[in-house]
This record gives structure tokens, C-alpha cells and sequence, in this order.
């Protein structure tokens, strides 16, 4: 079999997407089984984890910057901005260094984790931060695009959510089927948005016949589609998800009507039980902010026998910080043989 290529490469006949293809080998992430995460979380279900945390820069929003910045250098920008929560920034700052266009990215101060921001700075970006929320940040640069030739590459873009709904086409090819619940974490409400359009099109091309029922899951103090208000001041842990304004809202909306599916709110501690879950029962690392998908999915009623596909969307690695703070110290044990065997017991 040929070697993997990138979405562009795999999917470019259903994408509206134009010229030689920014790439990073994106896509392509496992779809891995975990029986023992779904006796926590969904009782006698099958449920698949899509691993989107092992995209090269550690987020599924590589998928739709391959595209966002495939069009942007496509049509000559010389400079992309984003708004972020982290994740957004590091893909972008990423995709823009390989097509060698000057990226700027604009980040709550204070509200990014370390690996994120890390990655933004390695990449070369030239990361601004305003003490604001997010949804203040998305304002300021879509002002900032609306009279500028500098490119917005936002999931407002309709060229992300070309890339970001191939994750759906993926989770279908490797069922060989297509599931019966789709769950996730919502914050700009983007990847729902994209899942969607991806499962609708498969439907229209006839490559399947039915579509997922949706559950999305957003946190308790960022829960504007939840409880049908903006978020004024969002607060979470779970800084990737900390949105109070979606942008996307209303397409969310529609994704959960049209599937007949569910948007429900989880509790900061609900999402670190989840986080630790799906680390210690099935060796998966992802950050705070996946999780919300899970913890969704064990407080919403699922079928034996059902097939829930949750999407982990970022690696746990972009969060150090979480980690360490959610988890007991090191122990710090003399080096000699006896202290060894007594710190385990044997
Ligand atoms: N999970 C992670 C790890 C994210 O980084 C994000 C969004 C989401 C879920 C929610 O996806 O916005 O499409 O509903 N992060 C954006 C960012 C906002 O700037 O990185 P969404």
C-alpha cells in the first residue's frame, strides 16, 4: 500500500479545496476499540475512541489547517491570523511555517496550556495575547479580516471545515459501517459542525445510508448552546472548550435537531474522572477538554449493542499542567533495594 499522504491527497475529490496541497501527513488516526472504558462509561456498548490527539501537532485541528492554509497560499496571503484556545494556534503556526506565510495568532493570556502556546512559539508564530476571553479574541480578528488582506483561518473559514469533516469519512472507512452515536466535546462548535457535513455527504455520495445520532458535550461554566445564553465570563478547566459564544452555534443546533441527538453539560470534575478514565483503563492520553466527550457519554443512555465512536480531539500532552495536578506526586524512595521492594510491597 502506497504511503499515507494527508487528507488533501486522500480526499481531494470531496473537498472544495484549490491548489498544491500544505501538508503534514495529517489524518489517518486510529480508531481504537476500549471494552473497558465502555463498561464505565456505556455498559455493554461498543464504543471506539477516534485518537485525533496523534495528528502532527497533536489536535484534529491539523485537519482543517492542511485545507484552511492549502487555500490561503493558494490565493497569495502573505499572512494568516487566528483567535485560540491553543490548539488552533499551534496547527495554524505549524501549516503556515511549511508554506512559509507569516501567521499570527491571538490567545487569552493566561488561559492556554503549556504545550499549545509551546508549540505556537517553537512554529514561529507571532503569538499576541489580550486579557479577554476567546470569544473577544475571535471578534477582534474577524474586525481585523473583514478590511485587511490578512487571512482569517478560523473555522468561520469554510476551507477548515472541508479538511475537519474527512474525520468522518475515516470513522465510517474504518468501521466499514456507520456508527450509531457520534460524541464529542463542543466549543467554537466547528468539529461538530464538520462531522456533520462529513456524515450528510457520505449519505449524498451513497457511500452509507445512515447517519450517527450526535452528542455533544460542553462544560457546565462554558455551556452556551446548553442552556440557549451567551457565556459572558465561560469558566472551565477545560481551557480548550472555555467559549462562551460559539461561532457555529446555530449549525450545532442543527446537527443536534437533524440527528435527533443531545447537547449536555458536564462539571469540571465529571471531565477530570473522564480524562483519568480513558488513561488508566485504556492507556489513552488526551487533554481535559476530550474528555467532555466522554463524561457526556456516561451520563446520556446508550443501547447494549450500540456503536458510539468519542472523539478524543487533543493529545494529553498539550496539558502537562493538568496532569501533573490531577495526579499524586512522585514518590521519592532512597536508592537502595529494600526501600524499592517496600514502596511495592513485595
Ligand atoms: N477539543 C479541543 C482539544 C479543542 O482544542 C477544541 C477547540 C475543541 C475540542 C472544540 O472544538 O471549537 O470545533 O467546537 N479549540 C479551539 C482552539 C477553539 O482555538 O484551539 P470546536
Amino acid at each position: 500500500m502506497a504511503a499515507w499522504q494527508g487528507l488533501i491527497h486522500r480526499y481531494r475529490s470531496r473537498m472544495n479545496i484549490h491548489g498544491e496541497a500544505v501538508s503534514l501527513c495529517e489524518g489517518n488516526t486510529p480508531l481504537i476499540p476500549c471494552p473497558r472504558l465502555a463498561e464505565w462509561a456505556c455498559p455493554g456498548a461498543n464504543l471506539y475512541i477516534k485518537y485525533e490527539g496523534l495528528n502532527p501537532t497533536g489536535s484534529f485541528k491539523d485537519r482543517g489547517m492542511t485545507t484552511a492554509i492549502t487555500e490561503a497560499a493558494h490565493h497569495g496571503a502573505r499572512t494568516v491570523i487566528c483567535a485560540s484556545t491553543g490548539n488552533t494556534a499551534a496547527s495554524a503556526a505549524a501549516y503556515a511555517a511549511r508554506a512559509g506565510i507569516h501567521c499570527v495568532v491571538l490567545i487569552p493570556d493566561g488561559k492556554v496550556a503549556l504545550g499549545k502556546l509551546a508549540g505556537a512559539m517553537a512554529y514561529g508564530a507571532q503569538v499576541l495575547q489580550i486579557e479577554g476571553s476567546f470569544d473577544f479574541a475571535l471578534k477582534m480578528v474577524r474586525d481585523l479580516t473583514n478590511d485587511t488582506d490578512v487571512v482569517l483561518v478560523n473555522s468561520l473559514n469554510p476551507a477548515r471545515l472541508e479538511g475537519q469533516k474527512t474525520a468522518a469519512f475515516e470513522v465510517v472507512e474504518q468501521l466499514s459501517a456507520v456508527p450509531d452515536w457520534l460524541c464529542l466535546p463542543v466549543g467554537n462548535a466547528g468539529n461538530i459542525s464538520a462531522y456533520w457535513m462529513g456524515f450528510n455527504q457520505m449519505v449524498s455520495e451513497g457511500e452509507s445510508r445512515t447517519l450517527p445520532i450526535v452528542l455533544g458535550a460542553q462544560a457546565e461554566g462554558a455551556a452556551p448552546i446548553v442552556y440557549d445564553r451567551v457565556f459572558e465570563q465561560p469558566e472551565t478547566l477545560a481551557t480548550a472548550i472555555r467559549i462562551g459564544n460559539p461561532a457555529r452555534w446555530d449549525q450545532a443546533n442543527q446537527a443536534i435537531k437533524e440527528s435527533n441527538g443531545r447537547m449536555l453539560a458536564v462539571t469540571d470534575a465529571e471531565i477530570i474522572e473522564a480524562y483519568q478514565k480513558v488513561a488508566q483503563l485504556e492507556g489513552i492520553f488526551c487533554e481535559p477538554s476530550s474528555a467532555a466527550g466522554i463524561a457526556g457519554l456516561r451520563k446520556n443512555p446508550v443501547q447494549p449493542g450500540e456503536t458510539v465512536v468519542c472523539v478524543l480531539t487533543g493529545h494529553g500532552l498539550k496539558d502537562p499542567d493538568s496532569a501533573l495536578s490531577t495526579s499524586s506526586a512522585p514518590q521519592k524512595i532512597a536508592a537502595v533495594q529494600d526501600e524499592l521492594r517496600g514502596a511495592i510491597g513485595c
